[in-house]
């Protein structure tokens, strides 16, 4: 049976006991720590030399037992203070072990590609127009890339896009102009929207050529709607684009879903339509950016939409070469290799 003076000593070394985690936790620094050792373990206050005081009190029965508590609680501590100490060294810990006269570290920010700025820049023009946004699959089946389109099978037309398939029906599209039929599927004219998306070509990549590249596709379907809406919204866009000055030319061409067809040329603004030998225009002094006509009847026919009622108009703008034309960049495969050298040019607009 334990005497009651025992029993009282166990209980002040348990108090001692359940408040040394809280008062460990508080400690913040070497300071801290040093007047919680003091606390426990100074050599004139500290409760536990005065509970070693207490101690020679007990009668002598009870010493061995007291005296192992006490040595149990002090062993205990002095492991915690220890512990405490080193993880105030240890930065891991969170302590305040670092050296805070130590330059920082710079932290390195993320940005958009230089592809993504340019797109956003050509999609707030056409939003400001009224213009809304899609998109649809990159895996397209061949009825949407080509067939509803106008491209009958087997047509020779079909070799102007060199088409990367997956099996018989399925392919990765080789424009954007298939979201044009999927819209109108789905929604009754008014339809004024522009669809920006990747495109996929079998191509060996070369300054002017890759397998994969971005388009910007629009199209406009309404009452009464005319080629000349086409040619202003156009020139319209392209110098908002370029600058005021910009001259356009649109030169008649043949596209199976749009009739009549246009491709739209600007200025050359490398060498200023002036050299005859320039790299860029290779002479000409015009640059092709886009495809771009009058929906053709068939297509509306496509898409149950009456061509006696509705008439429209669309286009398809290649991103890159639009960019590397805006930027003067002189290879393609720039946008793809995220040399940071490359890319940081254009973050500080
Ligand atoms: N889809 C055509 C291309 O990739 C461009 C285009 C789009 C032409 C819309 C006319 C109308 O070349």
């Amino acid at each position: 049976m334990p005497s009651p003076d025992l029993e009282k000593f166990r209980i002040a070394i348990d108090a001692h006991r359940a408040k040394l985690a809280d008062a460990c936790a508080a400690v913040r620094d070497a300071a801290g720590l040093e007047e919680l050792r003091n606390r426990y373990l100074s050599r004139k206050r500290g409760f536990v030399t005065l509970l070693f005081e207490d101690l020679k009190k007990f009668e002598a029965a009870d010493k061995p037992a007291a005296g192992q508590l006490l040595n149990l609680l002090k062993t205990e501590i002095q492991e915690k203070l220890a512990a405490l100490e080193e993880s105030l060294r240890t930065p891991a810990a969170g302590g305040p072990g670092v050296d805070l006269t130590l330059p920082g570290e710079r932290l390195t920010w993320g940005a958009a590609h230089p592809l993504r700025i340019f797109q956003r820049e050509i999609e707030s023009i056409f939003q400001e127009m009224g213009f809304g946004i899609e998109d649809g699959p990159e895996i397209e089946t061949d009825y949407y890339n080509f067939e509803a389109l106008n491209f009958p099978p087997n047509h020779p037309a079909r070799d102007d896009w060199d088409t990367l398939y997956i099996n018989d029906n399925l392919l990765l599209r080789t424009h954007t102009s298939p979201v044009q039929i999927r819209i109108m599927e789905k929604h009754k004219p008014p339809i004024r929207i522009i669809i920006p998306g990747k495109v996929y070509r079998r191509e060996t990549p070369d300054p002017t050529h890759a397998a994969m590249f971005f388009q910007v596709e629009g199209l406009v379907v309404d009452r009464n709607v005319t080629f000349a809406h086409l040619k202003g919204t156009l020139e319209y866009f392209l110098k908002r684009l370029f600058g005021d000055k910009l001259k356009t030319r649109f030169r008649p061409s043949f596209f199976p879903f749009t009739e009549p067809s246009a491709e739209v040329d600007i200025e050359c603004l490398a060498c200023g339509q002036k050299d005859p030998a320039c790299r860029v225009c290779g002479g000409t002094g015009w640059k092709e950016i886009l495809g771009s006509g009058m929906v053709d009847p068939q297509v509306f026919k496509n898409v149950n939409i009456d061509p006696e009622q509705y008439s429209g108009w669309a286009f398809g703008l290649g991103v890159e070469r639009t960019a590397m034309f805006a930027y003067g960049i002189p290879d393609i495969r720039y946008f793809y290799e995220n040399d940071l050298r490359f890319t940081r040019q254009f973050h500080l607009k």
